[in-house]
């Protein structure tokens, strides 16, 4: 990890990000929920105050677990989804990556870190998947970078050529790029179930 706030700046912007986060994604997110098992496992990293993304998932019968190392953001997912079970750790560290899960979401996650803990953050995703078991993530499909107009630090998309090579050498094919109604590119890839 290359900074010293776990949270890249987000617990220091938690509360305007909070009033100004827009149910951008839920089409998507509703979408892809509707296509893993009856009450599955899934783990939101990245999760935010949990609305929309972590209520849309429980709302759909899931059990949503959230990680978040801003203890602001995390908090008000508390106030969320009172009960599920969450942890204010970052994706690099966190020991929700001991456990197995139906699916990963990572919703204006994955670009916020530098190039290596995007590697190892998609190495840590795909070793929490069953067979089979479904991520969801966000990210721009072309390759670029830019200032995040909120916490003012560099966000980097590695594009989709990297992405998807990535994710198949850790064995998750992609099997859709959803585009939600805001423009914003997702990448939904499933864990092979055997040798291919
Ligand atoms: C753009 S916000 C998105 C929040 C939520 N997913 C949503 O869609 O509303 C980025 C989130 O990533 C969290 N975050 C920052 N660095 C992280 C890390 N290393 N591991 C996990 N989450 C992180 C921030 O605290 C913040 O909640």
């Amino acid at each position: 990890m290359s900074s010293s706030d776990p949270s890249l700046g987000w617990d220091r912007v938690a509360t305007r990000f909070a009033s100004l986060r827009s149910d951008t994604g839920s089409d998507v997110v509703q979408h892809w929920a509707g296509q893993l098992p009856p009450g599955g496992s899934i783990v939101d990293i990245g999760c935010g105050t949990g609305w929309p993304i972590a209520r849309i998932l429980a709302d759909a019968g899931l059990a949503v677990s959230g990680i978040d190392p801003s203890p602001t953001l995390l908090a008000a997912f508390r106030k969320t989804l009172p009960g599920a079970p969450a942890a204010c750790e970052p994706v690099q560290t966190s020991s929700f990556f001991g456990r197995t899960f139906d699916g990963v979401v990572a919703i204006g996650l994955l670009f916020l870190l530098d190039d290596a803990d995007q590697h190892s953050a998609i190495a840590r995703i795909a070793g929490a998947l069953r067979p089979g078991g479904r991520l969801l993530f966000s990210a721009p499909r072309r390759a670029c970078h830019w200032h995040d107009t909120l916490t003012g630090r560099m966000s980097r998309s590695l594009g989709e050529g990297t992405y998807r090579a990535l994710l198949a050498g850790h064995r998750l094919d992609i099997v859709g790029m959803p585009v939600d109604s805001g423009g914003n590119d997702y990448f939904d890839a499933v864990a092979r179930r055997s040798d291919r």
